[in-house]
């Protein structure tokens, strides 16, 4: 596995790959792996001849320089991960390379960037697609692998990428749980030990939703709040349901792919989940 600390080397491993007609697959991350980025770099081996990975903190999707500082790192562990999953390479670049001295470019969604979590997070997703634009632009790969967890992400980027023309396919990865349901995420190890087990009520809730027989937004929207406010240690911070591939509102009986985007407190840390629910 070749690790690359600036642009132009991870160019040069990629130009290897392109020069045996070896096809190419990224999956970005900020790092601090577990499970749910281990499958996107599984699904792209299976998508692609050769994976490649970035780790970069990227600072213009952090809304305060204090998160940016306390977002946890683990190169050395994430490298042993990326290894034994039979990567191919990671490019690890520096900031000032990622974003030269006097840079002003940006991209951005200018709809879904602003609406929902990126209301309560003004610049996040202008940030992500700054970031990823670039990240494409480096690397050129043909596949991309973006979790469903950050189901408003992967949407922004799908439109991104369908409006700029970048000839990459993007593929949405399906949400790794933990064994009793809970999504993963780097976040999860900082809940108490009362608020881990009461966290499981997030999936349990979306399970409730999907099982409902008379489906419109109103019934979602009850059973979720119902099933979460039973659980005292829970606070809905975001509750949307909206048409999966745009985002926009919906109301009445379902008569398309819905997504429900769910963010719950608890004790100051916020977790998220998602689920499509078929009319
Ligand atoms: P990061 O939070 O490191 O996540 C990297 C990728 O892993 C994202 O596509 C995310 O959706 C996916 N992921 C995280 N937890 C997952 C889970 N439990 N199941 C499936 N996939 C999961 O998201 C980012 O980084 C950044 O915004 C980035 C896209 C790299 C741009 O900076």
């Amino acid at each position: 596995m070749q690790v690359c600390r600036t642009i132009s080397d991870g160019r040069k491993a990629v130009a290897t790959f392109r020069a045996n007609a070896e096809t190419v697959g990224l999956v970005p991350t900020m790092g601090f792996l577990h499970a749910g980025h281990m499958e996107l770099v599984k699904t792209a081996k299976a998508k692609a001849d050769r994976v490649v990975v970035t780790i970069f903190v990227n600072p213009t999707q952090f809304g305060e320089a204090a998160d940016l500082d306390s977002y946890p790192r683990d190169e050395a562990r994430d490298l042993a991960m990326l290894q034994d999953a039979g990567v191919d390479m990671v490019l690890i670049p520096e900031v000032s390379d990622v974003y030269p001295e006097g840079d002003e470019t940006i991209v951005e969604t200018t709809r879904m960037a602003n609406m929902l979590h990126g209301e309560v997070r003004p610049g996040h997703f202008r940030g992500v697609t700054t970031v990823v634009a670039r990240l494409f632009n480096f690397v050129q790969p043909d596949v991309a692998c973006f979790g469903e967890k950050d189901y408003q992400q992967l949407q922004v980027i799908k439109r991104m990428t369908r409006d700029l023309a970048f000839p990459i396919d993007i593929i949405g990865v399906p949400i790794v749980r933990e064994a009793d349901g809970l999504a993963m995420s780097s976040r999860n190890v900082r809940l108490t030990a009362e608020d881990r087990a009461a966290a499981l009520v997030i999936s349990q809730s979306l399970d409730a939703a999907q099982a409902v027989t008379d489906k419109s937004v109103d019934s979602l929207r009850d059973t979720i709040r119902k099933t979460i406010n039973a659980e005292p240690r829970a606070t809905i911070r975001g509750l949307d349901i909206v048409e999966a591939e745009t985002l926009s509102d919906i109301s009445g009986p379902l008569t398309t792919p819905t997504a429900i985007m769910l963010s719950v407190e608890f004790g100051g840390i916020l977790l998220l989940d998602q689920r499509v629910i078929q009319p």
